[in-house]
């Protein structure tokens, strides 16, 4: 399709009645493109491009549905799940848990790119009063880090990298930023 506007390209597309799913993404939210579960392709250049950080320009001819396409979202969910140490069945937090609902819907495999990692401890950290953090479930989105006023920051580089959690007397209980979280990583109890 043939795009035009001046919102990013992801909002565009969902008006146009595309359904392009996000994981690190959310309106009017701040974010850093990481989880490619948005991809479309650029006709015009044959390039792969995440459409919630790309703005229209002229002459872009927009692929938003291709085999192709869906086909390196796919693989955008599989590496996450590649990494991600916990379980639906158990999990807390399934009923709103986007990665979750987003692997089911694109039949994801949990074990594409690794044997599936032995479950491990259910480490919960409480952040605050009624916040928990429970890293295992951590998709390292970065939702929290880039839209919490309490200093929630990233330590480390690629697998490697961990959510750092604010001092607890530095934070307080934000139902906003529990409710960016795509998965039952960060939630209110
Ligand atoms: S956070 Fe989501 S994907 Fe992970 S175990 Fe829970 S329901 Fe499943
Ligand atoms: S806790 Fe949630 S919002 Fe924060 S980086 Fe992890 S998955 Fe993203
Ligand atoms: S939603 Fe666009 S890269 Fe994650």
């Amino acid at each position: 399709m043939e795009v035009s506007g001046k919102r990013v390209l992801i909002e565009e597309l969902r008006e146009a009645g595309y359904d392009i799913p996000s994981l690190c993404y959310a309106p009017d939210a701040k974010h850093q493109p990481s989880c490619m579960v948005c991809m479309v392709r650029n006709e015009a250049n044959n390039q792969m491009i995440p459409s919630c950080a790309t703005y229209p320009t002229e002459g872009m001819r927009i692929d938003a549905d291709s085999d192709e396409v869906k086909a390196l979202r796919q693989m955008g969910i599989e590496l996450l799940l590649s990494d991600h140490r916990a379980r639906c069945g158990t999990c807390e937090g399934k009923d709103k848990c986007k990665l979750r609902n987003l692997s089911l819907q694109m039949k994801a495999k949990w074990t594409r790119f690794c044997p599936l990692a032995p479950v491990e401890d259910k480490v919960q950290i409480q952040v605050n009063e009624h916040m928990y953090f429970e890293p295992a479930k951590c998709i390292r989105c970065g939702l929290c880090v880039y839209n919490s006023q309490d200093g929630f920051t990233f330590k480390g580089r690629g697998f490697n990298m961990q959510v750092v959690l604010p001092e607890p007397s530095k934070s307080h209980v934000d139902e906003q930023l529990a409710n960016l979280c795509p998965t039952g990583a960060l939630f209110l109890r």
